[in-house]
């Protein structure tokens, strides 16, 4: 069933959006554009982004942490600074006669 009509988005898709990790109306608005144009279909994807659709959504809600610890980076020379731009030489005013 078509969830927003302007788009031609159905549920089924917004909820493959959500197992994706899209929990909010606009992340699935980036993903599809469902919600975009009328706006009269957010109501109801924030229905079918209710609790339980969005697997990200539930860890977060039972403490886990929202993003993965990031390993760090390696160590690398930076490069050297790039030298400024050359002056624009500017004309000199001409002399009043
Ligand atoms: S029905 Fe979704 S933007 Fe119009």
């Amino acid at each position: 069933m078509y969830v927003c009509s302007c788009f031609g988005i159905t549920e089924e898709q917004v909820r493959e959006h959500a197992a994706a990790g899209a929990c909010t109306p606009r992340q699935i608005a980036s993903e599809s554009k469902a919600g975009t144009d009328c706006g009269s279909c957010v109501r109801r994807i924030q229905g079918l982004l209710g609790r339980g659709s969005c697997p990200r959504r539930a860890a977060l809600d039972q403490g886990e942490p929202p993003f993965a610890e990031a390993a760090p980076l390696p160590e690398t020379a930076s490069p050297a600074p790039a030298a400024p731009p050359d002056p624009v030489p500017v004309p000199a005013p001409a002399a009043a006669a």
